[in-house]
């Protein structure tokens, strides 16, 4: 087994996930436990550290959440990031304010003794970068032993350090990717002050969760539902490193698919997985139960459910099927599920906040705490071909969440012809390997259109390219203009129905990607 080097004791940040990626980002190997982990199940894994995260509470509130007070006994450096910091304070004996007053965005770190003497937290960093402040209650009294590390224009102890004991402390997110050089100060702290030196891989990773499998499913059987996405040919490909024939590998084709996606998808699984797929035909059943539903979350709910339905009933073909394996990867769950409260749901992506209650499988989720582009090297890790792994992301509920308003099979129909002639052009001019995300959304809007003597009055088809890392923030693709007009052109040439191209220039926040 890995051996764990740094703790994540998680209070329920959006962005506790983000710690660990960073981590591992630098090769350094953590897990992430609930914040009440007995101190004995935290020696048990022999860290050389402890990070205490975010978290939407107050250490004043009633039911605050306590950390075992052993963890700062253990001998080793402990650090408090947001809410951990604010823990820190108070087990210590200092103390925090609440205050109304939010703190949140961009904030100037001002180092203390940056020229002659700055704690080992910032070593190699710059002074005056800026790191991101998320927070409404704040340290009003540091702990006697403790000294300032850092300040900011509106907080005197951005950072705090008692060297002596070993236990840092920051105000501010060093995880996120606008706190500039705060992956510098997530090293430092595990490599210059807990002394981590093991060079951890993506491919540790992937022996531990194969093991996990294993001894997970032992004899049964396990259905797994493909896309044809990375995700999921990711985690078929585990799977059948794991369990072999164990593993039964269903696609769903939903009628919600894109253009030859179908025969696209059948093709790559006979050529590079090992185990048969069985497709399964359920177009009929999906469009039915969507006729005439236009709210976006009530279309991901009935795609969700229908999904289980279909592999319930291809369950009932294979004895001992008693596991679900799905491609869920971490931004789904934040963003399909409320942590502790108060974050918000903002979609319920069908895998994840689309499942029924009655639903009869146990869950397979292997890379549940990944991001995407963290599949990718698994991907190649296992030996997939790039085709495979560089494929564009496609959601679950597929072209459902790309018609506004309800989905008919004519609408299905126009999107697709637009859809492929937008994805020709794109991969024709190399923009479709150097972009995130490309597609069309048919939008719910006519508009007025000569052609030649004729006046139309036809559909509005819009183009949404995004450039991402993980797919938690995007920005629209900056595409060239002659790029833009062929897509327009072939599209309102090429396809009945349609007389207006638009594009859409807006960013993720506040946008999402998709458009339902
Ligand atoms: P949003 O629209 O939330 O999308 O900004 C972020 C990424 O997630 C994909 N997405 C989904 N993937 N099931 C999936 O498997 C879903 O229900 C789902 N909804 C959105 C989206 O295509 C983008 O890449």
């Amino acid at each position: 087994m890995t051996n764990v080097s740094i703790i994540v004791l998680d209070f329920g940040s959006q962005y506790t996930q983000l710690i660990a990626r960073r981590l591992r980002e630098d090769q350094i190997y953590c897990e992430i436990l609930p914040y009440h982990t007995k101190v004995e199940d935290i020696k048990a894994k022999n860290p050389k550290g402890v990070i205490l995260s975010g978290g939407p509470s107050s250490v004043y509130n009633k039911d605050a959440y306590e950390v075992d007070q052993g963890v700062y006994e253990m001998g080793i450096p402990v650090l408090g990031i947001c809410y951990g910091m604010q823990r820190i304070a108070v087990d210590f004996g200092g103390s925090v304010i609440r205050s109304d007053h939010h703190e949140y965005g961009k904030a100037e770190l001002n180092i203390n003794n940056y020229e002659t003497n700055a704690s080992k937290l910032f070593a190699d960093c710059d002074n005056e970068r800026i790191v991101w402040m998320s927070h409404s209650d704040r340290v009003d009294e540091i702990p006697a032993g403790f000294e300032v590390i850092a300040t900011s224009a509106n907080s005197p102890f951005a950072a705090i350090a008692n060297e002596e004991k070993n236990v840092y402390a920051m105000q501010f997110h060093p995880e996120v990717q606008h706190s500039e050089e705060g992956y510098l100060m997530l090293r430092n702290f595990a490599k210059k002050i807990c002394g981590v030196d093991e060079k951890w891989k993506m491919e540790h990773f992937l022996k531990e969760q194969i093991r996990i499998i294993k001894e997970k499913v032992g004899d049964g059987k396990v259905l797994c539902g493909l896309s044809g996405g990375v995700d999921s040919s990711v985690v078929a490909a585990m799977l059948y490193e794991a369990i072999g024939d164990q593993l039964i590998p269903v696609f769903v084709d939903n009628g919600l698919l894109r253009k030859g996606e179908r025969e696209q998808v059948e093709q790559i699984f006979k050529v590079n997985l090992k185990a048969p797929l069985v497709v399964a035909d359920a177009a009929d059943l999906f469009l039915g139960r969507l006729a005439g539903i236009s709210d976006p979350e009530q279309k991901r709910k009935i795609i969700g459910h229908t999904f289980i339905e279909v592999f319930e009933q291809e369950a009932k073909k294979h004895d001992g099927i008693k596991f679900l394996a799905q491609g869920t990867l971490y931004p789904d769950v934040i963003e399909s599920i409320s942590v502790n409260g108060p974050s918000e749901v903002i979609k319920s992506h069908h895998n994840v906040g689309g499942l029924p209650d009655w639903m009869d499988f146990e869950l397979i989720e292997p890379l549940r705490e990944l991001f995407k582009d963290e599949v990718r090297k698994i991907g190649l890790e296992l030996g997939l071909p790039e085709s495979m792994i560089n494929r564009h992301p496609f959601p679950g509920p597929g072209l459902a969440i790309r018609i506004m308003g309800d989905v008919n099979q004519a609408d299905l129909d126009l999107l697709r012809e637009a859809d492929v002639i937008m994805l020709d052009e794109l991969k024709a001019s190399g923009y479709y390997t150097r972009t995130w995300q490309a597609f069309t959304v048919l939008l719910n809007v006519k508009s007025v259109g000569v052609m030649g003597d004729n006046r139309t009055y036809d559909n509005t088809v819009c183009v949404r390219v995004v450039e991402a890392v993980d797919g938690m923030t995007a920005t629209f693709a900056h595409l060239p203009h002659d790029l833009l007009e062929r897509i327009s052109r072939r599209i309102i040439n090429e396809v009945d129905g349609i007389n207006r191209v638009v594009y859409d220039i807006s960013s993720k926040p506040p946008a999402t990607i998709e458009w339902e």
